[in-house]
């Protein structure tokens, strides 16, 4: 079947990224551009809802207009416009969300809301021909969530975040210990100096259902800081700034807690679910080479493919939301101008 020729705008609004990109049917994702407001919640530890809406608002017009050059394409070239509508911040889907409905309408394109989490679960599919059935282990700073995917947009949830996630994890025990935000690479980092051992056996939780839940295991790692005098409760002061081989040894342990619980719940899967041939892993948590090679171990002696986007796509970015309004444009499920957000 002759597919039908699309011109995607996609934005992405939801957290702390503002982001533009440019998909079109036939040359796929032509730019994928980015402000990262890191910096800003660095100190803080996580990101200020208040503070990130105002920040899409002052970004989002150069952000798209670098998109749109970058893509070498003018806004007459644009005929569909995909926005993030749920789920994430309000304040800061309102921003992108208002913005999109602005261009559709004085422009007069068709406008398309988009889930983020869809957006991620398809993030393996822009670089790579994955095919159906697969599981998508999407894992970034607000979820962390399995799913088997039958076909573009149909897919079901097998488990998803009870309480923080794993991106989460990694940001509050970051913040427990004086580290800056975002939490994950830093973690990756001080590992990688200890070669990912496991020092402190924090606890797996349950591994037989596919639900994720990790405030146990920071929980866990807050006893054990205050138990080796490292984090003083009534303070809220981590007391070892100085004790790099301590930082080392609870990250690495961490790390090695967490590539266990994934690999426990995909090992389950794969068994239950032997008709899956890949397993795609997505999300800001992705960028985490450790974790991609346990799950490469656990695919190669399982006999599946593994498939994980290149960073840029890994976290929140607006060319998977492209992709996916891409998607829906082909099958006709547009927006009305009065798209609300979650
Ligand atoms: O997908 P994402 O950009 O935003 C959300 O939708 O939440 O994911 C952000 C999360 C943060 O929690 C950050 O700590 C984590 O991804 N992250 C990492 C790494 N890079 C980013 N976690 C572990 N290892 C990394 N290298
Ligand atoms: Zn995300």
């Amino acid at each position: 079947m002759n597919k039908k020729q699309f011109t995607i705008l996609g934005i992405e609004s939801s957290c702390d990224e503002t982001a533009a990109a440019v998909f079109t049917t036939n040359d796929g994702l032509l730019s994928n551009e980015l402000f990262s407001q890191i910096q800003s919640h660095a100190h803080t530890g996580g990101v200020i809802p208040e503070q990130a809406s105002r920040e899409h608002m002052e970004k989002i017009i150069t952000i798209v207009h670098d998109a749109l050059i970058k893509a070498n394409k003018t806004f007459d070239d644009i005929d569909t416009i995909a926005v993030t509508h749920k789920p994430g911040l309000p304040g800061a889907l309102m921003v992108g969300v208002a913005f999109a409905k602005g261009l559709a309408f004085a422009g007069n394109k068709k406008l398309i809301g988009i889930d983020h989490l869809e957006g991620h679960v398809f993030s393996a599919c822009i670089e790579n021909n994955v095919s159906f059935p697969f599981v998508s282990l999407t894992v970034s700073g607000g979820h962390s969530a399995l799913y088997l995917v039958h076909d573009f947009g149909n897919y079901e949830i097998l488990g998803s975040t009870l309480d923080d996630a794993a991106g989460e994890a990694f940001d509050k025990i970051a913040k427990l210990m004086n580290l800056p935000y975002p939490g994950g690479p830093v973690i990756e980092k001080l590992a990688a100096q200890v070669q990912f051992q496991d020092f402190f056996s924090y606890p797996r939780g349950n591994l037989k259902d596919f639900n994720f839940s990790f405030s146990g295991l920071k929980t866990a790692v807050l006893y054990h800081l205050i138990k080796a005098q490292a984090y003083n409760p009534e303070t809220k002061t981590f007391l070892k700034n100085d004790d790099i081989t301590f930082q080392q040894q609870v990250a690495s342990s961490l790390l090695v807690c967490i590539g266990d619980i994934f690999e426990g719940k995909v090992i389950r899967l794969f068994k239950k679910y032997p008709e899956i041939q890949s397993l795609c892993f997505v999300g800001g948590v992705a960028c985490n080479k450790y974790l991609r090679q346990r799950l490469q171990t656990v695919c190669n002696n399982h006999n599946k493919n593994l498939f994980y986007p290149s960073n840029k796509l890994c976290t929140d970015n607006a060319g998977m939301i492209a992709f996916v309004g891409h998607f829906k444009a082909q099958n006709n499920e547009f927006s009305k101008l009065d798209l609300p957000v979650f």
